[in-house]
């Protein structure tokens, strides 16, 4: 059998995800918190200004060992298309680096978090490749799934490095993983050129690709022994472009071992998996894996139909006349009090239309019950 396709073994499915009293390390309290900022609005957050509107939807508190202060920054899902045929998402990523730039103190190294490109174009990963130079802190790169599927990651991977990847940096093990490379082989079958290949992957809601998103084996393998010398209760922040958890599979808003992927980080109590492609506020646990979901500059993905998270309050759609609104980019925080503020940096809105209770779908103190997995209704293996 395909070792891809071992993933998907009816098995897997009775892996037990959430224990009874397992929940994230409680002394990493995730407080959702406003602070948006009808005060920075007033103008009482005198310097905020300068480099646009910042509202703070999740902190998140990570208490560990005394180490020195630090910041890094998380940008994804610009989604490039060639220069002459959209400048709108090239402005957005040019003003989202020149902010990054402008972060004081400096983040320490930039995620790009994937989907650089719209669709695999080279024109494309090279404009997003120059835009990216003008940082010159350390970056770091997982692929999305429209840089990957017009070459199977080949221009991705001479530009950027392979995946996946992790280091150390100041008490936190940082891994990124690369869960849209190995999605099952539909397209030599019916004979795809690699643009219809990458027609397919790009689309959301398409039906052709199915719900390929992944880890894979080997890779599973990787990451099992990437971590089995770091300390159980240290840090752990997994870079994925899609949700480490079952969201909505229609979408891709899952990877399809994610069960698998639990299990080996099961041992750890400070795991946070922050990810893209769903291109909206989103917060999930699932056992002790805590997920954050990003913003993308490009354009803000509606809530799914259903899912896990129980769905928020649909997102307010987004002002058509106003293309910055409801996108954006983040920086994350390690505070001299050790903790990390997550800060969502949203552009557009004036009005913060989230709170507290709809911007997550996991409650306080229980994790959530599991619907049964809707790729198992509608794609059966
Ligand atoms: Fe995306
Ligand atoms: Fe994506």
């Amino acid at each position: 059998m395909d070792p891809r396709e071992a993933d998907l073994d009816p098995r897997q499915r009775d892996i037990e995800i959430t224990r009874p009293g397992e929940h994230p390390d409680r002394s990493l309290a995730i407080t959702r918190r406003m602070f948006i900022s009808k005060a920075i609005l007033a103008g009482t957050a005198a310097g905020v200004a300068s480099v646009g509107w910042f509202p703070i939807i999740n902190t998140l508190d990570l208490a560990f060992g005394q180490q020195a202060a630090f910041k890094f920054a998380w940008l994804s899902d610009t989604h490039l298309y060639p220069r002459d045929v959209n400048t709108r998402f090239v402005e957005k990523t040019v003003r989202a680096v020149h902010e990054i730039k402008a972060m004081n103190p400096p983040a320490d190294f930039l995620v790009f978090g994937g989907d650089l490109a719209q669709l695999g174009d080279p024109v494309e990963i090279d404009l997003g490749g120059d835009i990216l130079k003008e940082l010159t802190i350390k970056k770091v790169f997982i692929p999305g799934e429209h840089d990957w599927y017009l070459d199977l990651g080949a221009k991705w991977e001479r530009m950027f490095g392979k995946t996946p990847w992790s280091f150390d940096h100041k008490g936190v093990r940082f891994i990124g993983l690369n869960t849209v490379g190995f999605a099952p082989d539909y397209w030599s079958a019916k004979r795809m050129t690699p643009k219809e290949r990458m027609g397919h992957m790009a689309t959301l809601d398409g039906s052709v690709a199915g719900p390929w998103a992944g880890v894979g084996e080997p890779q599973r393998r990787w990451l099992d022994q990437a971590i089995s010398n770091w300390p159980k209760s240290q840090p752990l922040v997994v870079f994925t472009h899609t949700p480490l958890y079952e969201y909505y599979p229609p979408w891709n808003f899952w990877t399809r071992d994610w069960r698998e992927v639990n299990e080996i980080l099961r041992p750890f109590g400070n795991v946070t998996n922050i990810h893209g492609h769903t291109h909206q506020v989103l917060y999930n646990e699932v056992g002790k894996l805590r997920s954050i979901g990003m913003l993308a500059t490009s354009w803000p993905w509606p809530y799914a139909p259903q899912g896990v998270p129980a769905l928020t309050r649909a997102m307010i759609r987004a002002d058509p006349g106003d293309h910055f609104d409801g996108v954006g980019w983040a920086r994350l925080t390690e505070t001299a009090a050790a903790r990390i503020e997550h800060e969502y940096v949203m552009w557009g809105r004036k009005e913060i239309f989230a709170d507290s209770r709809e911007d997550s779908g996991a409650a306080d103190n229980v994790n959530q019950i599991l619907s049964p997995r809707i790729a198992d209704r509608m794609y059966p293996y």
